[in-house]
């Protein structure tokens, strides 16, 4: 058991657990929520960028019981957060620079179980300004950022990482990575220019595990490799790492977590809009998140629907669900007054 009293929360351990992995747009608060329910250990947010962390205020939600990190005059939180996941929620930053990534790590310290930097997203919006996979041929940065992290919080401290074109070179690099005092190290193991179509490294990965002690954190292997619960333990066993982490197969269907087997996409989506409205999810991104839940569905007549939708009780209505937004709309309003009687106080 864990115990937040007076923040002497037990410290994440990363041997032999499943992940959800940090991805853009879907790893926002419901769907780390869900992942967790259906089975996941350990929960990724989404990549947050610093200069975006380092113009936010953290303000306690009263009304929703979260933390939210958020912008003057924005309405939506950059980060939103709650006690249910405080013990397993890693906080994903993209940095290319220690003093903001250590300003960022602090600001968010108090409220996380972990802080994991970016070293292996190809995308323009990461790579620019020297972030994500850029770090993989910036050795010296790589130390710095996390050497500087190490040393300056109390929650531990990782990176995930892809693959270098030499098997020397990817070992030489999580020598180094090892040697700053990090937790666990998680190897995406596929090299930069390799898109999801290409087969996973499962060699390198294995190779990985036997040139470190940290845990290794092994991801790549949705689609292929893991299709359904059960073939997590396989690429476990394939890759030889302590831990897996999923990435797209969630995506789909975030019921991969469940021991007992997946559920129809119709009850995942069920579950997921319950966070959303719990949550006050923002729409666009529910929406985003429930298409890739439909997939091929999205042609449907209730995918062409959902594609016109706005708000989160439009997208109930669609599922049967108006009757819960209502409900927890009645209970936030009621909530609502009772703080600002609380406050007139
Ligand atoms: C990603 N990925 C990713 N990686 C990361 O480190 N930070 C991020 O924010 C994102 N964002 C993201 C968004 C989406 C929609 C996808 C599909 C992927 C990469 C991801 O974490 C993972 O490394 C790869 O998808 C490979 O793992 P799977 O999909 O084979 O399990």
């Amino acid at each position: 058991m864990t115990s937040n009293m007076g923040g002497a929360s037990s410290r994440l351990d990363y041997a032999n657990k499943v992940m959800l992995a940090p991805m853009v747009r879907i790893g926002t608060l419901p769907a780390r929520l869900l992942a967790l329910d259906y089975g996941a250990d350990v929960v990724y947010c989404e990549e947050l960028i610093d200069h975006s962390m380092l113009r936010c205020q953290r303000v306690e939600n009263e009304l929703l019981d979260t933390i939210d990190f958020i912008k003057e005059q924005a309405h939506h939180p950059v980060f939103r957060t709650c006690a249910k996941e405080k013990d397993r929620v890693v906080f994903q930053m993209g940095t290319a620079d220690p003093e903001r990534a250590l300003k960022v790590a602090k600001l968010v310290e108090g409220d996380v179980a972990g802080i994991d930097v970016n070293m292996g997203c190809p995308k323009e919006y990461s790579t620019k300004g020297g972030m994500g996979a850029a770090l993989l041929s910036n050795p010296e940065k790589i130390k710095q950022i996390l050497t500087t992290l190490v040393n300056g919080v109390s929650i531990p401290v990782t990176c995930k990482i892809r693959i270098l074109p030499k098997l020397e070179d990817t070992l030489s690099l999580v020598k180094l990575i090892e040697s700053t005092g990090v937790a666990a190290v998680a190897v995406h193991g596929r090299f930069k220019e390799e898109r999801p179509r290409h087969p996973v490294h499962a060699d390198v990965i294995k190779a990985i595990t036997q040139t470190v002690s940290i845990p290794v954190i092994a991801n790549g292997g949705s689609g292929d490799c893991i299709k359904r619960y059960e073939d997590i333990q396989r690429f476990r066993e394939a890759t030889g790492a302590s831990s897996v982490m999923l990435a797209r197969a969630a995506q789909w269907n975030f019921s991969i977590f469940r021991p007992e087997g997946m559920l129809p996409p119709d009850d995942v989506i069920r579950d997921y809009l319950r966070y959303a409205i719990d949550y006050d999810n923002v729409a666009l991104n529910s929406k985003y998140i429930l298409q890739q839940i439909l997939q091929a569905e999205q042609q449907s007549p209730r995918g062409q629907k959902l594609l016109a939708t706005q708000s989160l009780r439009e997208m109930c209505a669609l599922w049967n669900m108006v009757d819960y937004y209502d409900e927890v709309m009645v209970r936030r309003q009621a909530r609502r007054e009772e703080l600002e009687r609380k406050k007139g106080l």
